[in-house]
């Protein structure tokens, strides 16, 4: 870890959050990290320069040693799920629900056929807003994703993408499989991209240094994708990715990849943290 990483800006925005919205300042911390490190996996700047603007001590995220490179494999990950929807579609609209501080929007730099919509909880928008400013092409809407009132802001008319990292097991199922099933009905085609963990995962929740820290508190926990289909009949899931087969992590510290051999081997851990991709 740099000094640079463990700097506040005294001066910058003093960020007090709890709960779901503050576990958005380990992922903004495992990017910054990882952007610093020597052999970067996402090599995301824009994230180091943000942390550094805020007056916030990143280590109190609870993020511990090397988990920055999970962090950074997950963002890397659904970057390139985005990618492949927006090189075949390329006037589309996006919804990047639960953002957070992520640089998505940056990183995949769509063109301007691409509506994006970055989309959190107000104290979290009013914090990016003060950040980052406007980017021609991107809009960003303070609401929780959980009331149907924001998706009036949204056009319908082309096919659209819908990116939650770090989001659904923040709602509890009730509340998630509502908004599924809203988006479904709202837009005529697309495709709904994020991670999710297993009922086992939510049980762990305790052993996640970040959730914890935060005082946050998982719900909704998936163990099959054939419980994502039920939800709406056009809802088609093409993919479910266990986290440990969809990166090397061969490359990462010993515990990772020690991790890495049990997460691909027992049956249990490799199901219990998924990306999902469905279409519909
Ligand atoms: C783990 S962070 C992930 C942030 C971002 N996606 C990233 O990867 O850096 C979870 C995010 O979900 C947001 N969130 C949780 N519940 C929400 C809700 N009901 N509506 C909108 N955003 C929500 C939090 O405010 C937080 O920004």
């Amino acid at each position: 870890m740099t000094d640079s990483a463990r700097s506040t800006a005294a001066d910058g925005p003093r960020v007090e959050l709890r709960g779901a919205e503050a576990t958005m300042l380990a992922t903004l911390y495992g990017r910054a990290l990882d952007a610093r490190s020597p052999d970067p996996i996402l090599g995301d700047m824009l994230s180091a320069e943000t942390l550094d603007k805020i007056n916030f001590d990143p280590t109190r995220t609870g993020l511990r040693p090397g988990d920055h490179y999970s962090v950074a494999m997950r963002a890397e990950f659904l970057d390139g799920w985005t990618r492949e929807f927006l090189a075949r579609h390329r006037t589309a609209t996006v919804l990047h629900l639960g953002c957070g501080l992520d640089t998505r929007v940056w990183r995949v730099n769509p063109g301007p056929g691409v509506s994006w919509y970055d989309i959190d909880l107000p104290d979290v928008i009013e914090l990016r807003r003060t950040l980052f400013g406007d980017r021609a092409g991107s809009t960003m809407i303070a609401s929780s994703v959980t009331d149907p009132a924001w998706l009036a802001e949204v056009p319908r008319d082309r096919p659209t993408l819908v990116v939650a990292e770090g989001l659904v097991y923040y709602l509890t199922e009730t509340d998630g499989r509502a908004l599924l099933r809203r988006l479904v009905e709202t837009f005529s085609s697309g495709q709904l991209i994020f991670d999710g963990f297993s009922q086992l995962g939510i049980r762990m929740q305790r052993l996640n240094g970040a959730v914890h820290k935060a005082q946050a508190t998982l719900h909704w926990g998936i163990d099959w994708p054939t419980e994502l289909e039920t939800i709406h009949w056009r809802l088609r899931c093409t993919d479910a990715v266990g986290v440990f087969a969809a990166s090397d992590f061969s490359v990462l510290s010993a515990r990772y990849r020690v991790l890495a051999t049990l997460g691909k081997n027992l049956p249990a851990l490799a199901n219990m943290a998924r990306y999902y991709r469905l279409e519909f």
